[in-house]
């Protein structure tokens, strides 16, 4: 209503809008839009009808606000006048990193009362694994395999983004990643395509919630489309050369499952695939994504894809990139400029059809429209909801379940864990012990820094007086400043505190050592070489080592690190992650028993860097050995198998699998078989188990995977309890995409492993029969 009695020039557009609703010969031609919400669609082409050249073209121009920066920004004098000149003549349609009620408040007020028509900014932002509370870095919550956990996250990161005037995330990140090398591998949901599918929905549906016009949701972006964590040699940014095959069999399923799930809009990368770059693929963006697909959302470039189209080597310069781009279904250019400079003369040219940019125009007005910023501008710019809502103690409470749900227990040798909660001395020693910024990640939106729940302060709250705990950090990790934008140094020459720390171990009954990853080593453009642990931890751990073996290993990272050396002599090990604003208190709720861990890994853990990429659901190969001489797939100095594999993740209690079962042996190809195993908790605690299930085809028209995972189960079972569990394959679960590009199930063998990670299964067979 505010925004009514500031713009009568609004009033009056929303009254010939709801005119033209009525004309429905205005919709002709446009089926693919009439599928969807006809009111909403009636309302996109009579205001496309009254927009200039120049106002569709600003619909498609996204600019940073310069209030954050996520990528290279100009820095030329009047950068930020041309901009707020541009907002004003209706040259701007989205904006990211606009932050706080008031940023964009003010900047929607610039759009809807000083440009011609009006239309409202849609406000965008990384909004990544918390928008201020933070939940751990997405990797480590896929750890959980617990989807209404995962839903639970996005949504509270919906919850106080909205609150602060955002409408859009750019999340979930569905990218499958097999090398630990690439530094964003801690943003996915790790190496498996049906994982990832299952939890690109959940974060889907916990965005948008139900109903995008509701005030608490915002719009989802499936990224990086396509192929961005396939990078050669893990380096962010770097050529993408993969098979057709492997593109959609691995690469887009958890794609099609978000445009499966309504995601409102897509992203596509900075990478390019078979030689053309993603914002420049006609293939992958109309030809699959809203040919095949026939996706309705609407693309947004990366930021300044489209310009860097120059430097692949793939446009002439900017005019060229903006042609190719939108030419290629990409409707949004963030960042590059090259629509709001070129655009008008491509469509003047003809290089651009109206068509095609009207099409454009039409995917982001639709996306204003069903968000409801039409009726009011400013709904999700609410002080009070901004105030009431950010922060929370009920979003708190979350982040430490999902922290605590996170973690994985790697190694536990003779129960040294869970702790004692009383009368004992326990040493909390490391880089990373008393780090209250790392566990936030990278990728943490608007976490205050250092605002974490440190691990010291987690297990001092977890305990009472009879536990003596001290502390010491050891050796620093990083030596000057740290920013997301910035390199980080690594410290590997000051040991000052390596006495101190030793002397600390000495006097205890238990040592908890907090080594890993600072934040900002992993996240974009933080790829690395190596995934040793970095600077002196190695050496510090040996130094401890020395003094007290009883070395409980609590290890934060942001990817799979190598930890072969630490791993032979630590007592535990718990793969922590970057676990968000409550680390602290999640993983001392794991460390003393509070919660019986029940985390999983996403990703392998190599044994060595020079495995990756390394993923269980790898081919056969035609020498998959072991021969006894060299001829196979092998290497000379490391066993190929992970150090921990794919799934794999301990308990407090142990689980037994028996009488695996099919309810027949052989299916005609549209028929289903079931599978059924009995879970058995046999140990004296109370526990969650992860049940997988993997299939292999034993030979089809394309080589296929040694195992593929296509179920599982979160089972919580009290101690001595039984349980039986199903599952059904059909079509679905079985079939694969061919060499043609089609999806078909193929008739022949099929091996079902079902087990606790993918490795320990236990496998039986059925026949798929010819038809
Ligand atoms: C570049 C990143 O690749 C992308 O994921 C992100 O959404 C944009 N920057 C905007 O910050």
């Amino acid at each position: 209503m505010l925004f009514f009695q500031a713009s009568p020039l609004f009033l009056l557009l929303s009254i010939l809008l709801s005119l033209s609703a009525c004309q429905s010969d205005e919709n002709q031609g446009l089926s693919r839009y009439e599928l969807g919400d006809q009111v909403i669609d009636k309302k996109v082409e009579s205001l496309l009808n009254q927009m200039t050249v120049a106002e569709k073209i600003g619909q498609l121009n996204q600019y940073n606000g310069s209030w954050d920066v996520t990528g290279p920004v100009s820095d030329s004098d009047n950068y930020n006048a041309q901009r707020l000149h541009h907002l004003r003549n209706g040259g701007v349609g989205s904006m990211l990193n606009v932050l706080s009620v008031e940023a964009t408040r003010e900047a929607q007020r610039i759009a809807v009362e000083e440009s011609r028509l009006g239309i409202p900014l849609l406000f965008a932002y990384d909004v990544i694994h918390g928008y201020q509370t933070m939940f751990p870095i997405p990797l480590a919550e896929t750890a959980s395999w617990d989807l209404t956990l995962i839903e639970r996250g996005a949504r509270i990161a919906a919850v106080e983004a909205s609150a602060a005037g955002l409408h859009w995330t750019f999340a979930p990140m569905v990218d499958v990643g097999r090398d630990a090398r690439f530094g964003r591998v801690m943003e996915g949901a790790g190496e498996d395509p049906y994982l990832g599918a299952q939890v690109a929905v959940a974060r889907v549906k916990g965005f948008q919630g139900d109903d995008l016009a509701n005030i608490n949701t915002i719009a989802a972006t499936a990224k990086h489309f396509a192929g961005y964590a396939f990078a050669e040699a893990g380096r962010d940014y770097n050529t993408v050369d993969v098979s057709d095959t492997t593109l959609r069999n691995v690469i887009l399923p958890p794609f099609k499952a978000a445009a499966d799930a309504g995601v409102a809009t897509f992203m596509n990368s900075f990478n390019d695939h078979d030689g053309i770059p993603a914002t420049g693929s006609r293939y992958l963006q109309n030809t699959i994504l809203k040919g095949e697909w026939d996706y309705r959302g609407l693309m947004v470039s990366d930021w300044g894809s489209i310009g860097e189209m120059i430097q692949h080597g793939f446009s002439y310069d900017l005019t060229d990139a903006a042609e190719q781009a939108i030419n290629a279904g990409n409707d949004i250019d963030m960042e590059s400029s090259a629509y709001i400079q070129h655009l008008d003369t491509l469509v003047n040219a003809d290089r651009v059809s109206m068509q095609t940019l009207n099409n454009a125009v039409r995917r982001v007005l639709t996306l204003k429209f069903q968000m409801g910023l039409f009726e009011d501008p400013y709904r999700y710019s609410n002080k009070d909801r901004e105030k009431n809502l950010i922060g929370h103690q009920d979003h708190l409470d979350a982040a430490r379940d999902a922290a605590r749900k996170s973690a994985v227990l790697l190694k536990n040798s003779a129960h040294i864990l869970p702790l004692k909660k009383k009368g004992q001395r326990i040493a909390v020693i490391g880089p990373l012990a008393n780090d209250k910024d790392s566990p936030l990640g990278n990728w943490r939106a608007r976490a205050i820094p250092d605002s974490a729940v440190s691990l010291y302060e987690g297990i001092q709250a977890a305990v009472d007086d009879s536990v003596l705990i001290s502390y010491a950090e050891g050796a620093q990790l990083t030596t000057a400043g740290r920013a997301f934008h910035s390199e980080i140094t690594i410290n590997d020459s000051d040991r000052s505190g390596f006495e101190q720390a030793k002397a600390v171990a000495a006097a205890a009954d238990v040592v908890v050592l907090a080594i890993g990853e600072d934040a900002y080593q992993s996240g974009e453009g933080r790829s690395q070489v190596s995934i040793s642990l970095a600077g002196l931890q190695q050496e510090l751990f040996d130094a401890i080592a020395e003094v007290n073996d009883q070395i409980v290993v609590v290890l934060m990272s942001g990817r799979p690190l190598a930890i072969e050396a630490i791993d032979s002599q630590a007592a535990a090990i718990l793969q922590a992650w970057h676990a968000g604003s409550e680390a602290g208190h999640g993983i001392a709720d794991v460390l003393f028993g509070d919660y019986n861990p029940s985390g999983k890994l996403p990703m392998s853990f190599p044994r060595h860097v020079g495995q990756a990429p390394l993923y269980y659901n790898q081919k056969n190969t035609g020498r998959p050995g072991p021969r006894p001489e060299v001829f196979w797939t092998h290497y000379t100095d490391s066993p190929n198998t992970p150090l921990y594999p794919f799934g794999f993740g301990l308990s407090y209690t142990q689980f037994d699998y028996s009488d695996l079962a099919l309810d027949r042996d052989s299916i005609a190809l549209d028929d289903e078989v079931t599978v059924s195993i009995t879970l058995t908790n046999v140990g004296d605690r109370d526990g969650s188990e992860v049940v997988q299930l993997y299939i292999r085809d034993r030979v089809a028209s394309i080589t296929r995977p040694v195992k593929e995972l296509k179920g599982f189960n979160k089972v919580f079972l009290v101690a001595g309890e039984s349980t039986e569990i199903t599952f059904t394959l059909g079509y679905e679960e079985l079939g694969f995409y061919g060499s043609d590009g089609t999806y078909r199930l193929e008739p022949g063998v099929f091996d079902v492993l079902i087990g606790s990670d993918s490795d320990q299964l236990t496998g039986v067979s059925f026949t798929v029969q010819q038809p």
